[in-house]
């Protein structure tokens, strides 16, 4: 699948080494794995710090100084993959790399064994992915094959589905919009129901969500509403490669939560945010499947101690889309 985001960027650092590319696979592969003893388990720390530790290790073994710009939270709040910790093998040497990670996206779903929970990374150039707070952004993303701004977060529900369907050539009632079910996208939900559009209500797993606007098997054509802001870089990053358009805003409940952004170098609290703006230069998105899901198999234990996996990884720069399966001999 070529990328209709790459060529539309100014790109003047020099590109990701590609062997870090396929390298991504075992981290995501790792934290999935861990991830895989605690589906339906009830546990979500559980399975949440599995993740967290073998995603931790396994950025050990690669050639890289990388630093973890999104992650588990903050230092004092978060023991392993927090923001600033410095992970891979080559700490001064290896090519800087900023990660944005989440060993376990679903964690609710992995302990109900629900569909869609992943283990997910996104890595770039240093400097090249927003550092989102650990706050909430609103959303709105469409696939690929949609003039440029087709969507947009100033628009209404209503103006967006018409402007989608009338591209696509359908009527707005035949629109299927995916959105996280919440009481907070009540109203959203309720304009969508006027309208008369399909809705697939979510309860978990925003990245996959996002990401299922881009394959025409979902049916799903427009992802909206409220999710976490790092889910949002995570799947920015990952339109970056396949193409899709995106928007996000971050949404502020406190000072707090402002102080934080700011912290983090972010002046304009109101900005509209588009892809490149998420995930610039050239960016790498990795995913395995925990559980079942739209985009990825999850984890399967086999007779004879075998173990399968299902991933994605994908490269803005040239596009590519790779679909690893994975066999591993249990230990
Ligand atoms: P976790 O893996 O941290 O549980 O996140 C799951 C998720 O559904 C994300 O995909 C989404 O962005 C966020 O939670 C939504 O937050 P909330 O559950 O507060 O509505």
């Amino acid at each position: 699948m070529a990328s209709e985001n790459t060529q539309d960027f100014e790109y003047t650092g020099k590109m990701l080494d590609r062997v870090l590319v396929l390298e991504m696979v075992r981290v995501t592969e790792a934290a999935a794995v861990a991830a895989s003893s605690w589906i339906g388990r009830g546990d979500e720390k559980a399975a949440d710090a599995a993740a967290v530790e073998a995603m931790r290790l396994a950025f050990n073994d690669l050639y890289m100084d990388g630093t973890v710009v999104i992650g588990e939270g903050e230092r004092d709040e978060a023991p392993m993959l927090y923001i600033g910790e410095k992970v891979g093998g080559a700490p001064g040497k290896g090519p800087k790399i900023d990660i944005a990670l989440d060993p376990l996206e679903g964690t609710t779903i992995t302990a109900k064994a629900g569909p869609n929970s992943l283990a997910v990374l996104a890595a770039a150039e240093e400097g090249c992915l927003l550092n989102a707070p650990d706050v909430y952004m609103d959303k709105i993303a469409v696939g690929p094959g949609y003039s440029p701004n087709i969507v947009n977060l100033n628009k209404s529900v209503t103006e967006n589905v018409c402007a989608v369907a009338a591209e696509k050539g359908v009527e707005p009632s035949d629109i299927i919009v995916c959105v996280l079910d919440r009481p907070r996208h009540d109203k959203i939900i309720a304009e969508l129901r006027e309208i008369g559009c399909g809705i697939q209500l979510i309860p978990d797993g925003d990245v996959a969500g996002v990401i299922a606007t881009t394959n025409p098997e979902t049916t799903i054509d427009i992802y909206m509403g409220s999710g976490g802001a790092p889910e949002g870089v995570l799947a920015a990053a990952a339109l970056r490669c396949v193409g899709g358009q995106f928007k996000g805003k971050l949404l502020f409940r406190n000072d707090d939560e402002r102080a934080r952004a700011r912290k983090w170098g972010i002046d304009d609290l109101d900005k509209i945010y588009d892809l490149t703006e998420l995930a610039k230069g050239d960016c790498i998105f990795a995913a395995t499947g925990v559980t079942d899901g739209s985009l990825l198999g999850g984890v399967k234990r086999l007779r004879g101690g075998i173990m399968t996996t299902d991933s994605v990884v994908m490269r803005s720069s040239s596009g590519t889309v790779r679909w690893v399966k994975g066999e591993h001999k249990i230990k």
